[in-house]
Order: C-alpha cells, then structure tokens, then sequence
C-alpha cells in the first residue's frame, strides 16, 4: 500500500499535473492541500489539452478527487471548472469531488485587496496571479477567514461577511481610495455557490482515514513549487501557503505516518514567474530558446516564465526539506538542439563558495552559479519510449543530475503528452 506525496522542486510549473494525471492511475484518491487556482495543472491525453487550477489532476482518470482544508477556493471559479470538464464530457458531481468543510473562501474583497496592493506605487511588487490568495491566508492566520461550513450556514455566513466587509472596506478606501465592496451583493452571490456547492462538502480528514484503512491509495497532489513556500521560499517572493510535502498532512488531515513515498517534479532547466531572485537565469539567446521551445507561458496567467539552467542547489534543499524519495525529470526534450548545457552545482558569494540556500535575499541575489558543462544532443526524443533508446548525452545528463542529487530519476517526462513518459519506477507498484 502506497500514498505518495507528489511536490514541485523548483519555483512551480515543473510539470505536476502530468506526472499527478500519470500516476493517478494507480490511486484510488487524489487530494490537493494547499494553494488555489493560483495553480495551472496541465494535463495532454492524446493529444487533448486541460488545464486544472482546482480541481485535482486525477479527475480525468476518474479517480475521487478531494480539495483539502489546506486549500483556499474561490466558488465562481471552481464551478467554472467543473462546468468546463462536465462540457468537456467529463460529468463532476458529489461522487467524483469532495470539499473539506474547513477549507477556506476566497472572498471578492481579498481579489481587491491582492491587486490594489500589486497596483499600488511605491509598494512591493511580488507579481502574484491575483487571485486573492495572499489576503486569503491572511484572513484564515488572523482568524478572519470564511470556511465552507460556514457557507453552508446562511444566518452565520451573513453575520460574518457584514462584520468582515466594515474592516475590508475601511481598509480598500482609506489605504487604497478604491471603491467600497457591497456587503449584501457578496451575501447574495454566495448563496448561489452554497446551494450548487454543498453536495460536496464533507468531512475530507475523516473520509481519507476511511479509504485508507480500507486498504485505498492516495496521491496527494503539490501545487506551486518548494521554492515558493512562505517558510522556506524565496521570501517575500513566494506564495502564502507551505507548499512542501509535509503539509501534505495538515492540509487534508491525514497523519505524517500514512505518507510513504515523496517525487520531486524537476523540470530539466529552471522557469520562475513573477519577481523574486533567480541566480541561473538566462537573459540571452539561450534562455529564449528554451522559453520558445519549451513554449514557457504560465497556465494560469498566460505571463512570459523566466528562463535559465538547471539548479542543483534548488533540488538539493527540495530534497532536504520534503524528504524527497525519488525524482521525475520533464520537458527534457525542450533542451535538445542545445550543443552545450550547463547545470548550476554551486553558487559563489563574495569570492567563497557558498554552501547553503541563503534565507537573506541580498545575499540570494549577489551569489553568482558556478557552472558544470555538459555535452548536449540534437536528436528529437518526443517519441522514446525506453530509456536505452535515449541519446548518450541524455543519459549522461540524467546520470550526472542523479550523482548530484543523490536521488533516483524514477519518472522521464519527454513531451507533454501523458504517453510520452518513460517510467523507470512506479511509486505505486
Ligand atoms: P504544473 O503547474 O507543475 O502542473 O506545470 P504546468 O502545467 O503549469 O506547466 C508545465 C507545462 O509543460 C505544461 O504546458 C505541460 O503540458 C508541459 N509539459 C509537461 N511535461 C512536458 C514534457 O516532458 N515536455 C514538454 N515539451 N512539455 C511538457
Ligand atoms: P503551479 O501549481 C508558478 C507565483 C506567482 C508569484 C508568487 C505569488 O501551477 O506550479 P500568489 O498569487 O500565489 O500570491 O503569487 O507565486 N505562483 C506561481 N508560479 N506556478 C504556480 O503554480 C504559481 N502559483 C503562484 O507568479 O510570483
Ligand atoms: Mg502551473
């Protein structure tokens, strides 16, 4: 029995989705734990392109999907979702999708507050996906915050958000002079979500614990990347949730012992939207190859992601810090045509070899990489299926990341496709 924990290693868009649609195959549950629909999850069966930000990437194996309390949801956009899988012919009902009670709501006055803070001169720009979901945490950490069990009850929902929206609104016009929210237009609007919503909310701890002791599989699924985790992300640059494979447990209720397996998702080179210090990346030619050839866009926000190469000190602290058991390594067909790659095994700070990820990111973005060359190859892999047949220099480039990392490559991604995968190790099998 198996339930593995499946985490981004780098700053995001490593390609979880793939690899969560993947395995999920072999889980009986999916559960997402943190994050919100600042995530874009890309999935490609034969051919066919959807995209997730709520909705856990098991969906298309039909496996039951379950959103964490760890999870913020904004109600509109996760019925859009499940309105576009259902005209998809993919039908989502209480069967197929549960909601923890406790997860919480994202409100129309934390959107406002997330832009007008990006909007704002003169203030700290983190580039974020607007999505309302810095204000959100914030809410839930100050005790603020609306839960679904509290949607459901409409007499406390309307005392809560009358009460919440006094203090939102003193805050969105004195600080930010923007208009005031309507706080009966909020009460209305979610009244609607309630009623379309509540056949799926239940108790998601108590349900796993159930599955689990009938002898089910779980995949929990990561949203974002390790490096972009409020404790030990590139702060303040990061997102507000722990996006690490620990809280895999508090974010569905599940105890640390039920975890037996953590994938790290590498993709091949590095990308990171938003701000935020990137010490391997590309502003030349080569990092517009990659991110043309790679066609780096964000899933969710549709911006230009930042290139570079890969960065073994990213990988060795995600290693570190979600007790990483294995990797998958995508978009490795992105880097053929290249003659020459570098992999980042090192960063200098002041002349001195620097032997940890700085938490002062002064130092962060005054340390230089310390380079290792590798041979390229021109070949096309989108269509290998073994690994035998990759090219020589492939397979010494996934040797050497191994060496690296002192982790097992268990998983090769060589195009988006869900076949075009090549399965070394099966972390359900
Ligand atoms: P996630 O947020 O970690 O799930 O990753 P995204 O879906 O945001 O970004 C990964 C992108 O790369 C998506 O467009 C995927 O379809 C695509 N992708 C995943 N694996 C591969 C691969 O091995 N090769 C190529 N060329 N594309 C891939
Ligand atoms: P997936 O799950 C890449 C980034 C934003 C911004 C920072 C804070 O698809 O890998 P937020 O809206 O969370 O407050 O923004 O975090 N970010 C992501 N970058 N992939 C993601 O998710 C991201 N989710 C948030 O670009 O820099
Ligand atoms: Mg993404």
């Amino acid at each position: 029995m198996a339930n593995i924990v499946i985490v981004g290693t780098q700053w995001g868009d490593e390609g979880k989705g793939k690899i969560v649609d993947l395995l999920a195959e072999h889980a009986d549950i999916v559960v997402r734990f943190q994050g919100g629909n600042n995530a874009g999850h890309t999935l490609v069966i034969n051919g066919k392109k959807f995209i997730c930000h709520l909705i856990p990437s098991g969906i298309l194996q039909g496996k039951v999907c379950m959103i964490g309390n760890g999870v913020v949801v904004d109600p509109e956009v996760l019925l859009q979702e499940i309105k576009s899988l259902s005209d998809a012919g993919i039908p989502i009902g209480p069967q197929q999708l549960r909601i923890s009670d406790k997860t919480h709501l994202i409100m129309p006055y934390h959107k406002c507050i997330d832009h007008a803070r990006e909007a704002r001169k003169g203030g700290v720009k983190l580039g974020t996906t607007g999505r309302g979901i810095g204000p959100t945490y914030e809410d839930k950490a100050s005790r603020h915050g609306i839960r679904f069990a509290e949607l459901l009850d409409e007499v406390l929902f309307a005392e809560r958000v009358e009460s919440i929206v006094e203090e939102k609104n003193f805050y969105l016009t004195h600080f930010f002079s923007e208009k005031p929210i309507n706080a009966g237009a909020i009460i209305e609007e979610y009244r609607v979500y309630a009623k379309r919503l509540a056949p799926f909310v239940t108790n998601v701890s108590a349900e796993l614990e159930e599955a689990i002791k009938e002898g089910k599989q779980v995949l929990f699924e990561g949203a974002q990347g390790t490096h972009l985790d409020i404790d030990h992300g590139t702060y303040p640059y990061v997102t507000s949730s722990n996006t690490v494979a620990g809280n895999a447990c508090c974010g569905s209720g599940v105890g640390p012992k039920t975890i037996t397996g953590v994938i790290g998702i590498v993709k091949a080179y590095t990308t990171r939207v938003g701000m935020g210090p990137f010490p391997s990346e590309l502003l030349d030619e080569t990092g517009d190859f990659i991110q043309n050839k790679g066609a780096e866009f964000g899933a969710t926000t549709g911006r230009r992601r930042r290139c570079g190469w890969l960065d073994i000190v990213l990988l060795k602290n995600a290693a570190r810090l979600n007790g990483l058991t294995g990797l998958a390594i995508t978009k490795l067909d992105v880097l053929g045509g290249l003659n020459t790659l570098k992999i980042c095994t090192g960063y200098e700070y002041k002349g001195k070899p620097m032997r940890e990820f700085p938490a002062n990111l002064r130092v962060l973005e005054a340390c230089k990489p310390i380079y290792e060359a590798l041979s390229g190859w021109s070949q096309d892999i989108p269509d290998t299926r073994a690994l035998k047949d990759l090219p020589d220099a492939t397979r010494k480039y996934l040797k050497r990341i191994e060496e690296l990392t002192e982790l097992p490559i268990d998983i090769i991604s060589v195009g988006p496709d869900r076949k075009q995968t090549i399965v070394k190790k099966n972390p359900f099998l």
